[in-house]
């Protein structure tokens, strides 16, 4: 069997709000929230008509309730795709979605399909991490793993551990520039344009959810040094150098490249090649290391091949970490996360993925001089997950 290139023809999400009963979504169910990007993604690529797309798969941390019941084919019904379209549901943790858009096109470039759609959701209001998971007791008791791996803040303070020359301060310095950087995205323009605004009831009653809201652009040095460490006494890890607590949803479209220039879409993101890797669940954050260089290494790339780096923050010392191991500039460097990340966005787990996809497709799309791009991801319990695309609009 001959595998065949997969393009990424267009991505959605919505915005990302504030999990808890504060946040915009706390009324909206999860599986809505899938149902609104797959609608956006059909009716901003009328080429595509709902018969065409042939599977639906979807990411959640917790598949049960709203985001139960194999959620790729409710919301591929719910969103009037015809009963002939497949539907799954797949669970990466935080990688949840980004192994939706690879499960899917390695279905496509295989040719067990032609089109389809590939996204993740997760409402972390109506499913807090963990609430309802029942770890096997072995896994203490035998030791199998440490107490800390269950607890993603804690994996975070064992990274500072780790290190110990990424400091506090450093942490909080790289956090105000994802912070920055969100800001200038939606000065720009640039983030608005993924995201498709949903109407929403609230407390306050109706409302347009149409901007992430958890960015604080008037984010200081001086307020993060005083914020408190919930996961370890006198510890690093603070509310404002983490990912927050989440709800969101988003895809992407996906085809065969033989598949778009039949129909005459332009397929904007070339599949390059992806790895996911396994390390220790208790240094979780670790995982985009050995995955990355999987991934290049599989490729026939190395970092230096690569314009534009989208790395999820679950935490800022796992970022650092991240910079110092591929040689990129501190606190800021030109090829990463140009538009901001999860410490400003938020990051509903499964939703980030594609999140990061997207913001490939943004940063190509007036950039015909530069070629490779990637996404990289850490998943709790340890891995590492890496996605590489080659911009089809590349003119050397
Ligand atoms: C760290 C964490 C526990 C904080 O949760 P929280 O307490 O509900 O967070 P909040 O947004 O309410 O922030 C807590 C406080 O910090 C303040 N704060 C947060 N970010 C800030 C910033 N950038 N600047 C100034 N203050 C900030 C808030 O205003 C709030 O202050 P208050 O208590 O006076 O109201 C939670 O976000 C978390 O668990 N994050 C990690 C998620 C995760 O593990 N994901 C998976 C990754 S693998």
């Amino acid at each position: 069997m001959k595998a065949r290139d997969v393009v990424v023809v267009d991505g959605v999400r919505t915005a990302f709000g504030r999990a808890g009963e504060k946040g915009f979504f706390w009324h909206t169910r999860a599986d809505d929230m899938a149902v609104k990007v797959i609608r956006e993604l059909l009716r901003r690529n009328p080429g595509v008509a709902p018969e065409m797309v042939e599977e639906n798969v979807w990411g959640a941390t917790t598949q049960e309730g709203d985001q139960g019941i194999t959620l790729g084919r409710t919301s591929a019904l719910l969103a009037g795709l015809p009963a002939s379209c497949s539907g799954c549901s797949v669970d990466r943790m935080c990688a949840g979605g980004l192994t939706a858009i690879t499960t899917a096109a390695s279905e496509v470039a295989l040719g067990a399909c032609d089109i389809a759609i590939a996204g993740g959701v997760e409402h972390m209001g109506h499913h807090p991490m963990g609430a309802t998971a029942d770890p096997n007791p072995r896994f203490l008791t035998d030791r199998l793993v440490s107490e800390d791996a269950l607890v993603m803040g804690k994996t975070a303070e064992n990274l500072h551990d780790m290190f110990p020359e990424i400091t506090k301060e450093m942490a909080d310095e790289y956090s105000i520039h994802s912070q920055m950087r969100t800001a200038r995205g939606y000065a720009e323009g640039k983030i608005q344009k993924m995201i498709v605004p949903m109407t929403v009831y609230t407390k306050e009653g109706w409302i347009v959810a149409d901007r992430d809201q958890q960015p604080r652009p008037e984010t200081t040095m001086e307020g993060l040094a005083s914020l408190k460490t919930p996961f370890r006494v006198q510890g690093k890890v603070t509310p404002g150098n983490s990912s927050g607590l989440n709800d969101g949803a988003s895809a992407v479209l996906l085809m065969s490249e033989e598949k778009a220039a039949q129909l005459g879409i332009q397929g904007r993101l070339r599949l390059k090649g992806y790895a996911y890797a396994g390390v220790k669940p208790e240094i979780m954050g670790y995982g985009p290391i050995p995955s990355t260089k999987k991934a290049l290494e599989r490729s026939g790339l190395g970092i230096e091949d690569i314009d534009i780096i989208e790395l999820n923050e679950a935490f800022a010392v796992q970022a650092i970490i991240f910079m110092k191991e591929f040689g990129l500039k501190f606190p800021e460097d030109p090829r990463l996360n140009l538009l901001g990340g999860s410490i400003a966005f938020g990051h509903p787990l499964a939703a980030s993925g594609p999140r990061l996809v997207m913001h490939l497709l943004s940063l190509f799309a007036d950039r015909p001089d530069l070629r490779y791009g990637m996404t990289s991801m850490c998943v709790g319990l340890g891995q590492g997950a890496t996605t590489i695309w080659e911009n089809t609009n590349y003119r050397g």
